[in-house]
């Protein structure tokens, strides 16, 4: 696995691993879709490049709305609450909705969409994610696809930040303990 392409930073997943799940993945949502059409619903901002590539995957009648979510409570120990920062654009009642999610860690957000979007009766709700972190979870919830399920370890790249950086790297990355940032 490369060490030394981005210094102090060691890739879990390359691009090309990530490219070959994500179309199994694609592939997997477009035969479960049924020719039936599907709104791809991404949370920002970790979810926008798995979002388009998964959306390239997927052979069906595709449209993309965003919504994006805040944790209330300051520092690095979220409070548990969960707060809307955009909505949807469009009403997906009746429709088959697919959130696309880049990592299911605690399940906090996961959990406020879910209710938020089956209140609304969609036809169908299913989650993507990338990444799910099982040893986190707080509140009860699985993924109807997930990508890589991984230890708790902190990653960046392919869509993933710290403190807002690093979301450009093609491939998923640790950051080790002694990176300077
Ligand atoms: P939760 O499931 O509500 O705890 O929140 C998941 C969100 O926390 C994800 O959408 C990410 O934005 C963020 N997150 C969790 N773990 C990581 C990580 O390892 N790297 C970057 N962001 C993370
Ligand atoms: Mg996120």
């Amino acid at each position: 696995m490369a060490t030394n392409t981005y210094p102090g930073l060691e890739v879990l997943y390359t691009h090309q691993q990530i490219a070959a799940r994500v179309a199994e993945m694609g592939a997997q949502i477009a035969k479960e879709i049924n020719g039936e059409k599907l709104v791809m619903v991404g949370v920002l901002k970790g979810a926008a490049i798995f979002l388009g590539d998964l959306a390239r995957s997927i052979q069906a009648d595709a449209t993309f709305d965003f919504v994006a979510v805040s944790s209330y409570g300051k520092g690095q120990r979220s409070s548990g609450a969960v707060k809307l920062i955009k909505d949807l654009d469009e009403p997906i009642e009746g429709k088959n909705v697919l959130i696309v999610e880049d990592i299911l860690d605690t399940g906090l957000t996961l959990s406020y969409l879910r209710k938020l979007f089956l209140a609304q009766h969609p036809k169908t709700l299913r989650i993507a994610t990338l990444l799910d972190k099982p040893s986190r979870r707080i509140e009860k919830i699985d993924a109807d696809y997930v990508g890589f399920s991984i230890p708790n370890l902190f990653v960046i790249g392919y869509g993933m930040d710290y403190a807002e950086r690093y979301r450009n790297l093609p491939d998923i990355c640790l950051m080790s303990p002694d990176h300077p940032e």
